[in-house]
C-alpha cells in the first residue's frame, strides 16, 4: 500500500498534489512519500516481532541520506555493499553494530574502514577474501566478525540479471564447500565466525526459493556446531519483490510466517536485508512530456526523463507503469514512452497503449523507489534530477538538482592542452 493516489483526477503524494513539486522543483524529478517509505519499514519489521532479528535495509536500493535516515530511527541497520556506502549510512547515522557488509570484490582500503568502524559482520565471497581480511585484521590488532555468503544454488525465478544464488552466479561461496571453508575459518587467529548468509536474487515473486534456501542453510548450521562452530547470526539477504504491473509477490507477511514456521528449532538472530519491498513503491519519478510525434505503427511520447535518469526499462525491460499526473477524457493510444538520450534503448515503455499523452503535461513513473536515483548517471551531459520528500503536506528537497557546473567537477585540462 502507497500513498499516491488521484484526488479530483490529480496525482497526489499524501496531502500534496504532485504537480505543486514539479512547479517548485522542475522535472524531471524523483518524488518519495515519508508515510510510505515509514509505513513499508514497519509492516517489515513488526512481520517479524515473534523472533530476534535485524532489519538492514539495502542502502543500494536508495542511499539518500535522508531516506536512509527514516530507517535509522526506526531502529534499522544497513547492508552495505562498499566503502561508499558504508560512508553514506554512517553519516546518516547508523548504529555500526547494525551492519552488515556483502560484495565480491571489497578492496582491502575498504574492509580496513570496515574494521575501523566496527560493523557488525562481513559477509564473505570467497576463499581469498577470507584470507586479506584475516590479514588485515591482524594487522590491525583486530578481529573481523564474519559470516560466509553461501550460494545455495536455488533458482529465484527472477529476471537473470538479479539472480544472484545460482551456481553460474558470481556471488558467495559453493554451498557444497562452505562447510570445508569454515573449518578453515575456525582455524585463523584474527576472524570470528559468528553468521551464515544468503542473498538469492531481487524482484522473487514466490517463497518457494526463499524456503529452498533457508532449508540448505539450516542444513549447514546444524553441521556447523556439530562441529563447534557457534553460528549466532542467520542473515537471509533480500529479494521480496513488489508489484509493478499484476505480479502478485507474498505480503511481507506471508513471507514472514514462512520463514518463522521452519526456523523455531534454531536459536539464531536473523537478519534481512529488504531494499525494493520497502522503497520501490515509496517513490516515482515525475517527468514531463516535451514532444509526441507519430511513429509508422505507434506513436511516440519524448519526455524529458531518459535512461540516464531511471535505467532499469533498458536494462531489464522492466515494466514500470505511466500515468498522467491529470487524468482526463481522452483515447487510449499504442505508445514508445522514450527519453532524450542519444540511444535506441533509452524508453520508459515500449509497446504500451496508454492515454494520448499531450506536449507539456506531466506524467508520474510508478514504482521508481527502489534502483531509480541510485543507478542514475550524466550520460550524454545530464545533471541528475533532484529528490524530494513528502511529510505532512509539505514537501523537502532532499537532494537538488545539478547544475551544469556539476558536470565537470574534477575535470581538469593539462597544459599542454592550453
Ligand atoms: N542484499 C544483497 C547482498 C543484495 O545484493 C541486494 C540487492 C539486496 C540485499 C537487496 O535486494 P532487494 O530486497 O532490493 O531485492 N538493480 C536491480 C536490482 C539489483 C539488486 C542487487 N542486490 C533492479 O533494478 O531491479
Amino acid at each position: 500500500m502507497n500513498y499516491f493516489n488521484y484526488v479530483d483526477n490529480k496525482l497526489w503524494c499524501e496531502e500534496v498534489p504532485v504537480a505543486e513539486v514539479a512547479k517548485a522543483v522542475g522535472t524531471p524529478l524523483y518524488l518519495y512519500s515519508h508515510r510510505t517509505l515509514k509505513r513499508h519499514f514497519e509492516v517489515f519489521d513488526s512481520a517479524f516481532e515473534n523472533i530476534p532479528h535485524i532489519v538492514c535495509f539495502s542502502a543500494k536500493a536508495n542511499s539518500n541520506a535522508a531516506i536512509l535516515k527514516i530507517f535509522i530511527n526506526e531502529g534499522s541497520g544497513m547492508d552495505i555493499v562498499s566503502g561508499g556506502e558504508l560512508y553514506r549510512v554512517l553519516e546518516a547515522g547508523a548504529d555500526p553494530g547494525k551492519i552488515v557488509y556483502s560484495g565480491v570484490g571489497k578492496r582491502e582500503e575498504e574492509i580496513r574502514y570496515a574494521l575501523e568502524s566496527d560493523i557488525l559482520m562481513f559477509n564473505i565471497e570467497s576463499p581469498q577474501e577470507l584470507e586479506v581480511i584475516n590479514a588485515c585484521a591482524g594487522k590491525m590488532d583486530r578481529t573481523a566478525r564474519i559470516s560466509l555468503r553461501v550460494n545455495p544454488d536455488v533458482n529465484p525465478m527472477t529476471h537473470p540479471h538479479i539472480s544472484t544464488g545460482m551456481k553460474e552466479n558470481k556471488f558467495g561461496i559453493d554451498i557444497e564447500k562452505s562447510l570445508d571453508e569454515y573449518r578453515h575459518a575456525a582455524k585463523l587467529d584474527h576472524i570470528d565466525i559468528v553468521g551464515v548468509d544468503c542473498h538469492i536474487g531481487s524482484q522473487i515473486t514466490e517463497l518457494s526459493p526463499f524456503i529452498e534456501a533457508l532449508d540448505r542453510l539450516k542444513e549447514l548450521i546444524f553441521s556447523l556446531r556439530n562441529e563447534g562452530i557457534g553460528i549466532r547470526y542467520l542473515d537471509l539477504g533480500g529479494g521480496l519483490g513488489i508489484t509493478y504491473d499484476n505480479e502478485t509477490p507474498p505480503h511481507p507477511q506471508d513471507y514472514a510466517k514462512a520463514i518463522m514456521d521452519r526456523v523455531r528449532d534454531i536459536d539464531c538472530t536473523f537478519i534481512f536485508e529488504p531494499g525494493r519491498v520497502i522503497v520501490g513503491n515509496a517513490g516515482i519519478l515525475v517527468s514531463r512530456v516535451l514532444y509526441t510525434k507519430a511513429g509508422a505503427d505507434k506513436r511516440f511520447v519524448i519526455v524529458d526523463a531518459g535512461m540516464n535518469d531511471l535505467i532499469r526499462p533498458s536494462l531489464y525491460n522492466s515494466y514500470h507503469n505511466i500515468q498522467p499526473v491529470e487524468l482526463k477524457e481522452r483515447e487510449d493510444i499504442l505508445s514508445d514512452v522514450v527519453g532524450p538520450i542519444c540511444e535506441s534503448g533509452d524508453y520508459l515503455a515500449r509497446g504500451r497503449v496508454i492515454p494520448e499523452l499531450e506536449r507539456g503535461e506531466l506524467v508520474a513513473v510508478m514504482s521508481a523507489g527502489a534502483y531509480g536515483f541510485p543507478m542514475s548517471s550524466n550520460y550524454n551531459s545530464r545533471p541528475r534530477v533532484p529528490e524530494v520528500l513528502v511529510r505532512d503536506g509539505k514537501f523537502y528537497v532532499i537532494r537538488s538538482g545539478e547544475t551544469r557546473a556539476d558536470l565537470t567537477r574534477g575535470e581538469s585540462i593539462p597544459d599542454f592542452l592550453q
